[in-house]
């Protein structure tokens, strides 16, 4: 693209530890590549208000290692409707903004795809969301660190559990995948996990608990994913049916979306920054950043958010067999 002269960066949707890293990666090879910067505050919501900032290499100093995002994030409902776009397009015009890149989740490039189109303007999207829900790429940024997150929390828990010989339903964010719960589950040593992808009854969950907690293990631990009435129903149906368990729920909730960057998710942050300009140098548009077996691919918009993204159902074979 030869003409690109300036670009313009947002963080939208929800927060992922590691977009600061990804902030920082785009504005230095954007400006190492004679490019100019301006960071658009609040996501589309600050595109359509105007909150528009030139960014130097200093503005995105000593943040690699920040949780969060410098820029702030928003959903925003105006940008879903065409009086919106419009708005935010007069904006990237006034500004002398060529192409954008985007940082977020689904919302996000569901909003840059209709806005692409409608406006044939030039964008790149960052994979950022702890959820993990992305089609075409084996990781988003925040991902590795909200799993480390879960883990450490249900250490901590399983202490009470083993303790007090209880069971814990932990619910953990995920929205509608369930990427969080059953690696979280695998990798805190969890009974279970119910996800949305593989419909687990209460009666199937009463069995594995049966199996573990009732014959063999005085405590249990199971990771319920926020999606369909999430652990607080489960654990109603439950105890009407076993009032003699102790029974207990734990709701994660926002600590899994905050913390300092893992180095795995600032490694991958930093090269999926570089990643996007380079893709907008050559050219390329409307596409999100992805990374599949170790290599930077290109994944179409309409790909990376439609089709529902494949969790490998053996995953949870695994974790049965690996909790007896
Ligand atoms: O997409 C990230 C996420 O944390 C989901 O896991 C969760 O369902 C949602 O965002 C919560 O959003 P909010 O913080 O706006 O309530």
């Amino acid at each position: 693209m030869s003409q690109l002269k300036c670009i313009g960066v947002l963080t939208s949707g929800g927060d992922a530890p590691g977009m600061n890293a990804a902030l920082r990666a785009v504005t230095r090879c954007a400006i190492y590549n004679g490019i100019e910067v301006k960071a658009i505050y609040r996501g589309y919501k600050g595109l359509i208000s105007g909150e528009i900032i030139p960014f130097k290499t200093q503005n995105v100093s000593n943040i690699i290692q920040q949780g969060g995002t410098i820029i702030k994030t928003a959903r925003c409902a105006e940008f879903a409707t065409k009086e919106g776009r419009q708005i935010a397009y007069d904006n990237l015009k006034k500004e002398n903004i060529d192409a954008l890149v985007v940082i977020g989740g689904n919302g996000t490039f569901t909003g840059a795809r209709i806005f692409a189109q409608e406006y044939n303007f030039p964008i790149v999207g960052v994979p950022g969301t702890i959820d993990n829900d992305l089609n075409g790429t084996d990781s988003t940024i925040g991902y590795d660190t909200a799993l480390n997150t879960i883990i450490d929390a249900v250490d901590k828990i399983r202490d009470t559990a083993s303790s007090h010989e209880r069971l814990f339903l932990i619910e953990v964010m995920g929205r509608d995948a369930g990427f969080l719960a059953l690696n979280g589950a695998i990798a805190s040593g969890a009974e279970a996990a119910v996800i949305p992808e593989i419909k687990t009854g209460v009666n199937q969950l009463e069995q594995l608990i049966q199996n573990g907690f009732r014959k063999s293990k005085n405590s249990s631990i199971v990771l319920v994913s926020e999606s369909e009435g999430g652990a607080m129903a489960i654990a109603e149906k439950l105890r009407k049916e076993h009032p003699e368990y102790n029974l207990h729920v734990t709701v994660l909730g926002h600590i899994q979306r905050g913390g300092s960057p893992s180095a795995y998710d600032r490694i991958l942050a930093t090269r999926f920054g570089a990643a996007a300009i380079e893709a907008l140098l050559d050219g390329q548009r409307n596409v999100m950043v992805g990374i599949d077996n170790d290599e930077i691919v290109y994944v179409p918009f309409n790909k990376a958010i439609k089709s529902e993204k494949k969790l490998d159902s053996n995953l949870l074979s695994i974790l049965a067999m690996a909790s007896i």
